[in-house]
This record gives structure tokens, sequence and C-alpha cells, in this order.
């Protein structure tokens, strides 16, 4: 059949090593560095507290231990693709590579949910930080300009009515636009367009400065923590997917989107050094310093206040609080921390999106203008600027939490097709150099597909039907364009 025709691994492999038209500019501390810069955002910042408030309660800490051990399988199995195809279109190129065209494309399709949606969803967290932090100088920008012109409340009587859970249930928020959340996207853009290096320059920054305040948080919230506070760890059910275990479950679902960003290192590969030592390193070590952090994170903020409390746009201030009065400079720091957090964020994942349309276009399968290159900055230019433009849209319309969770959903389908590529490749391609073999890989990779299938079976039912109609939408792209038009063909 056509539609599965594959690039050959070995092809992509020199493919990667002729095509020198991005600049080699990235070592392993930036790498790791841009993976932290990726994963630390409003997942912790902002998601964790919410989702312990509506679904886990302290228990939410298990739901990180769930998540990161989806992470953990995932990353295993997308190091062994990076190490082996170091191209700068992540996973998409890696399903090109074994699943064929047809599935490519759907991971390809299925990425823009992760990068280009993850962006504006940060960018929203950015917003609400932003306004509570020139709230504290008295400078208020009026409600109407920081949040999104509609929410959406799933209708409780629709089933699994996909339609009525698409198209009923918007209610107008009575806001115009997020503004400062289209501005940020904006900026950052670009900044990207200017060039890759003094990005990765910019990240270093503000990685640290994010790294200093999260853990000034835990270690002074150490000695705040009062045990009643988790208990009961896991609060009784409501009802599904509300508290419980299921709420825990549902709970991992929403907080995964806080580990997003590890994979976002692979989509740099060929702007790396030495791809196939630096990038599993990348990855995997800033997956690791993460999950230590988050799991902290969430047992001093579950353990200073009450989970019931956490439901606001700025949760970790609520903890910083109930330290009391004369550490309320903390309380700036953490503003000012997630601030610079959630930009970072923003970049790696703006940096991400046209790397991937970058190499789409190249096969063929998007219009060639999104694999231009710009002359003088080397950088993807036009797809850069087409993602920031699609983002800034994106991020001054939609709330967070709708956001959030269709990001999640999104990435979980393509770590998921992603560990079932190791395996098919393995089975049919056992000859190609692996730099770096996923370990116990008949054990690994079909955990991860397990783990990540569970967690998407937890996220709520107007999140499925999200990820349906976009998916449908873009198999008509596929086979009205693409299939057409594809290098292959
Ligand atoms: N993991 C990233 C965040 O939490 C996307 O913001």
């Amino acid at each position: 059949m056509k539609i599965f025709r594959r690039k050959h691994a070995a092809d992509l492999q020199a493919e990667a090593q002729n095509d020198n038209r991005l600049k080699r500019a990235l070592g392993p501390v930036n790498l790791t560095a841009l993976g932290i810069g990726a994963i630390i955002g409003a997942g912790i910042f902002v998601l964790t507290g919410q989702a312990a408030a509506k679904y886990a309660g302290p228990a939410i800490v298990i739901s990180f231990v769930l998540a990161g051990l989806a992470c953990a399988f995932a990353g295993l199995c997308y190091a062994e693709f990076a190490a082996m195809i170091p191209m700068s279109g992540s996973a998409y190129t890696y399903g090109y590579a074994t699943l064929g065209e047809f599935v490519a494309w759907i991971i390809g399709w299925d990425l823009i949910l992760e990068y280009l949606f993850a962006a504006a969803t940060v960018a929203v967290g950015w917003s609400g930080y932003v306004v509570s932090f020139l709230k504290e100088f008295g400078l208020v920008i009026p409600a109407q300009f920081t949040s999104a012109p509609y929410d959406h409340h799933a209708p409780a009587d629709a089933g699994w009515n996909m339609w009525r859970l698409f198209t009923e249930g918007w209610v107008s928020t009575g806001a115009t636009l997020n503004v400062p959340a289209m501005l940020i996207v904006g900026f950052i853009t670009f900044l990207l367009v200017l060039g890759i290096k003094e990005s990765a320059a910019f990240n270093n920054i503000i990685v640290a400065i994010k790294m200093a305040v999260i853990l000034t948080f835990i270690a002074v919230g150490i000695a705040f923590i009062n045990r009643h506070n988790w208990h009961p760890f896991v609060p009784p059910a409501i009802s599904p997917g509300v508290f419980g275990w299921g709420g825990v479950l549902r709970g991992a679902g929403v907080i995964f989107f806080a580990y997003i960003g590890f994979d976002a290192v692979s989509t740099a590969a060929q702007e790396a050094k030495n791809p196939q030592r630096d990038m599993p390193v990348g990855m995997l070590a800033s997956l690791g310093i993460c999950t230590v952090l988050y799991i902290a994170v969430a047992l001093v903020l579950t353990g200073v206040v009450n989970y019931q409390t956490l439901n606001v746009p700025a949760p970790i201030a609520v903890a910083v609080d109930a330290f009391g009065a004369k550490l309320a400079w903390l309380r700036t720091l953490v503003k000012i921390g997630a601030i610079a957090g959630l930009s970072s964020v923003i970049l790696v994942l703006l940096l991400g999106q046209p790397r991937i349309f970058y190499c789409m276009a190249k096969d063929g399968l998007l219009p060639k203008m999104f694999s231009a290159v710009h002359p003088k900055f080397q950088t993807p230019w036009v797809a850069q600027i087409f993602t920031g433009a699609v983002a800034m849209l994106v991020a001054g319309l939609f709330p967070i939490g709708l956001l959030g969770e269709l990001v999640s959903i999104g990435t979980l389908l393509a770590f998921l097709i992603v560990c079932a590529g190791v395996l098919v490749l393995r089975k049919i391609h056992p000859e190609i150099h692996r730099p770096f073999r996923t370990p116990a890989v008949w054990l690994v990779a079909p955990l991860g597909i397990l783990f990540c299938g569970g967690l998407m079976a937890g996220l709520p039912r107007d999140t499925w039907a999200r990820l349906i109609v976009w998916m449908a939408a873009g198999l008509v792209i596929y086979f009205a364009y693409s299939h057409r038009h594809s290098k292959l063909h």
C-alpha cells in the first residue's frame, strides 16, 4: 500500500549527515538546559495545584510518579530513535522510517498539538503570572484583556456523542482577548527568527533562574509542612475521575503536561554538535532532574496548605503566603521565577514546531515554503513566523485548562506511537547501527504503550472529542494534499 511507503533509516542517517543548512551549535549541557527549559513551566507552576484541588488531592504526588513512569518508558524509546536518526523532525521522522508515511503524517499532525498548542497553553499561564505580578506594583491590566473570550463546560448528558461534546457547552466569558499571552508569543517568535545560538544562551540564563526559585521553594517549604494536610492522602471519590484512584489517574493525565518538553530536545538534533551521544543525554538527564523536583514540589505544596485552596492561577504563590509575612519576598521571587520559567518553555516549544514543519515540507507533505531557511540567520523563518502567528491566536482565544488537556492527550498519543515504532524497527531492521539501545526494550516499550494509553483513558470525554476532530482534519489534509505531493510519490 502506498500510504505505508517508508523512508529507509540508512538514507535518513545519510541525509542527516549531508544536510548542514542548520547551524550545529549545541553541546550536552545546552541540550539538557534546553530540555529543562522546555519541561519546568505551566505544568508545575499552574496545573499541579489545580489538578490537586480538582482531581487528586495530596495524591497528586502519586499522579506525578505515574506520569513520570510513562515519560521514562517513552523517553527511553525516544532516545533510541533520536540517537539513531538525529534529524530535526523528531517522532515524525522516526515514524516515517518505521511505520510508513501515513503514520508519520499522523504523528506530525499530532505533534502540532504538542508544540504549537503547548506554546499557546504556557503563554496563557505566563499571562496569569504577569498580571498577578504587575498587580503587586499597583499596575492593573483590565480583566477584559487578560483572559480568553470562551470557556467550555462539557454537556453532562452527552455521553460519548463526540459531536455534542465538541460543539456544545461553549460559554462566553465577557473578555475580549488574552493580550499578554499573545504578546509573549510574538516576542519569542521574533527572537527565534534571529537565531538558535543566541536563543540557547537566553535559555540557559532563564533555566538557572527557575531552578533557583524552585529549589528555594522546596528548601524553605519543608519547614512549613503540616502532616495533617496529607490526610486523607487519597480523598474519597466523588464521581468517576474526581478524587479516589480515578482522580489520581485523571490527575496524572493532566499533570503529564508538566513533563512535556524533554522530547523537544530531539527536534534540535540537526543543531547538535554530536547528536548521537548528546541526544539521549539531553533528554534523559533533563527528564530525571525534573521528576525529582516535581515530586518534591508536589509534596511541599500539598503539605503546606490544604489541597482545596489550590484551584487558583498562581497556586505556588498561595503556598508561599502560608510561610508568613516575613517571607513575603519569596512570593515576588516565585512570580519572577515563574514568568522567566514559562518564557523559556514557550521558547523551546516554539523552537520545536517549525523544525517539524521543516522536515514535513522537505518530504513534500507540506508546501515547500515551510522548509525555507533564512540566508543570513540560518533559521527556518517562514515556518517560525507561521507557527508564531497561529500560536498567538490560540493563546488569545482559549483557556488554559482546555488547552492543557488537549496538549496532554495529543502528546500521549505521539509517545505511544513512538514506543510502538521502536519495537517495529527492532523487528524489521535489526541490523541498523543504534548508538543508544533502549534497555529491556520488549518490556520497556510495551509498558510505555500501556502507561500512555492508561493516562489517555483517564482524560475527560470532551478532550477525546477534540483529539478526534483534530486527527480527522489531519486525515483530510493528508489525502487532499500531502499524499500526492510527497517526495516518495
Ligand atoms: N512541561 C511544560 C510545562 O509544564 C510544557 O509548561
